[in-house]
């Protein structure tokens, strides 16, 4: 079986609210695949809970065949999932290069190690020229791509990007989106998106799983999703997905 990260009837409560309502699914080593669904549905919860932020109520999530529910964010993030947060939070005051070298120092124990593999993570986010700006002066679609880049620094094999085409113009949605592509087909990186940008969503996963008050109410290809009437119906509503 090559599932890199199965997810096995997991289930999470705040108070009386069900937010994650035995959800399963798999993604495979080399895929992309995202997660859409109305706000409040619970697809941060569930990255949160991927990454080790909370434990699932009840379930098991394995990634690379162990399981890592349960285990506190700096062990999953060491074991190969990194994770992007949707409200973007590098360290402000620092350079845009320290920031990366931050998440290249898990698991390099020179700074100048970091620093050649910060490079590298900087020149594929198109962010090489700006790495001695201080990280509060990028502009909005710049910061986007240094939090990639922050995730992609900790050497991840699982990379979980929470809205990170969110506020962008076309343009630069459709930047990152060719830099995912790439970084995909390059290094096999294993990518699990949740996005609203409908746009992205089509052009990048080549599955979907849509989550409505907690539970998965569909899964599949891209084309077969945009059309599942109940879909349409909790989510899509009239919006344009060509
Ligand atoms: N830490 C938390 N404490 C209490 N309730 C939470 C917490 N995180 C999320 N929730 C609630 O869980 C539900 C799912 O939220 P979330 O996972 O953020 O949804 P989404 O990312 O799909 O918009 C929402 O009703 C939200 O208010
Ligand atoms: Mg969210």
């Amino acid at each position: 079986m090559s599932a890199l990260l199965t997810v096995d009837a997991v289930s999470k409560r705040f108070r009386g609210l069900v937010a994650v309502d035995r959800l399963n699914f798999e993604v495979p080593a080399g895929g992309i695949y995202a997660v859409i669904g109305p706000n409040g549905a619970g697809k941060t919860t569930l990255f949160n809970m991927i990454a080790g932020v909370f434990a699932p109520d009840s379930g098991a999530i394995s990634f690379a065949g162990e399981r890592i529910d349960g285990l506190p964010p700096d062990r999953i993030c060491r074991r190969g999932i990194g994770r992007t947060f949707q409200i973007v939070r590098p360290f402000p005051a620092l350079s845009v290069e320290d920031n990366v070298i931050v998440g290249a120092l898990l698991h390099r124990r020179h700074v100048v190690d970091a620093r050649a593999h910060a490079h590298e993570v900087l020149r594929r986010l198109d962010l090489y020229d700006k790495r001695a700006q201080r990280a509060s002066s990028l502009t909005l679609p710049d910061r986007k791509r240094l939090e990639v880049a922050r995730a992609l620094a900790t050497d991840p094999k699982l990379l979980l990007l929470d809205e990170v085409m969110a506020g962008l113009r076309p343009t630069e949605t459709d930047r990152i989106v060719a830099i995912l592509k790439e970084l995909n087909r390059e290094t096999g990186l294993t990518i699990l998106l949740i996005e609203h940008v409908m746009r992205a969503v089509m052009a990048l996963a080549s599955r979907i799983l849509v989550l409505h008050h907690g539970a998965a109410i569909a899964q599949g290809t891209p084309g077969a999703v945009v059309r599942d009437p109940a879909v349409i119906h909790s989510y899509l509503g009239a919006e344009d997905v060509s």
